[in-house]
């Protein structure tokens, strides 16, 4: 797999963002390049300034803190004003604080097939990595469907101890799926992933490259249950928990899969390699494209790895448009 930048990349591109003016007559390999490159290089200069603007006042990403910097208010306006294509809008709007924030209402768990143990169906035997994975539970074709007959589960010690059983959210469909760890406290009081300080910021690094968490992406953990204090995942709850993620994919069909962490890279790709050896590679989960980044709480402690997280969200979405680009399906 490589990147690349073709012009029938850009001329999609261009074409989805309303900016492919050409006739066919006039259609010519150069200019499209042109034009798309330029487009790229607004967009990557607006979505610098969102980024910047998303994760505080000083990023060094834009300017050392003595610069003036430009706002992507005043950066839009100035590409309004002269003849250079208008950006697309994107929602800056200052994420509330969380007490303040919408709380989401879970949704309702059916009661469960009696026959179940732990109230859950048992998972066909998979096969671990490398190769294909075969279907843990045959009998679900629907996301919501496989989440009525789990979400009582019972098969591990953190179902006692839940307030939510957390399924995922998202776009059914989505070309990417963002994988974390386990729920939060957030995460567990109000039943959807990333919805604490972790997700609001989640939402901003998506937002900076044109991303919605509902739109063409899905977000889910490998553990569905809240482990107390935080801990990592233990290995009898990955057993139990990871053919439910592993179900999840497999109706999803994502384009690309995006680690948010190193817990949850290493317990799916089976490896104890450290973050620093899996970030920045093109990695294989059972015949997909899997990239590594930080897991967004660890940026909200460490301020330092926002510029490197930049560049990896930006390889994210470089990498989707040309997966989706070679196979549009
Ligand atoms: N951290 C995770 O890994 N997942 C969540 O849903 C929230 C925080």
């Amino acid at each position: 797999m490589t990147y690349g930048t073709t012009p029938a990349v850009l001329k999609r591109l261009l074409k989805r963002n309303n900016k492919y003016k050409m006739t066919k007559k006039e259609h010519n390999q150069q200019q499209i390049f042109q034009e798309g490159l330029q487009f790229l290089a607004q967009q990557a200069e607006y979505s610098k300034i969102l980024w910047a603007e998303a994760l505080g006042a000083f990023s060094p990403l834009v300017a050392k803190p003595s610069e003036k910097t430009t706002s992507a208010e005043e950066l839009k306006r100035s590409q309004k004003s002269d003849s250079s294509p208008a950006i697309p809008e994107v929602d800056q709007s200052p994420s509330p604080d969380i007490n303040q924030r919408k709380v989401l209402r879970p949704i309702p768990c059916p009661e469960p097939d009696p026959s179940w143990r732990y109230r859950a169906p048992e998972a066909e035997p998979t096969i671990p990595v490398p190769g294909e994975i075969e279907d843990p539970f045959p009998q679900y074709t629907s996301m919501d469907s496989f989440r009525a007959a789990i979400c009582n589960c019972q098969k591990c010690p953190l179902s006692r101890t839940r307030t939510n059983f957390v399924y995922g959210m998202g776009d059914p469909q989505a070309s990417l799926v963002l994988i974390g760890e386990s729920p939060g406290a957030d995460e567990d009081a109000q039943g959807f992933p990333f919805v604490g300080r972790a997700g609001q910021l989640l939402d901003k690094i998506l937002a900076a490259v044109d991303l919605k968490r509902d739109n063409d992406v899905y977000i889910a953990n490998i553990l569905k249950c809240h482990p107390p204090e935080n801990r990592n995942p233990r290995a009898n709850e990955v057993e139990h928990c990871e053919p439910y993620l592993i179900k999840q994919l497999q109706l999803i069909k994502p384009k690309l899969i995006v680690s948010l962490g190193r817990i949850a890279a290493q317990i799916l790709l089976r490896t104890t390699d450290s973050l620093a050896k899996m970030r920045g590679r093109i990695l294989d989960y059972h015949g997909v494209p899997f990239l590594v980044t930080f897991h967004p709480a660890a940026l909200l402690r460490n301020p330092q790895w926002k510029r490197p997280t930049w560049e990896d969200v930006q390889k994210m979405k470089d990498l989707l448009i040309e997966l989706k680009s070679t196979d549009p399906s």
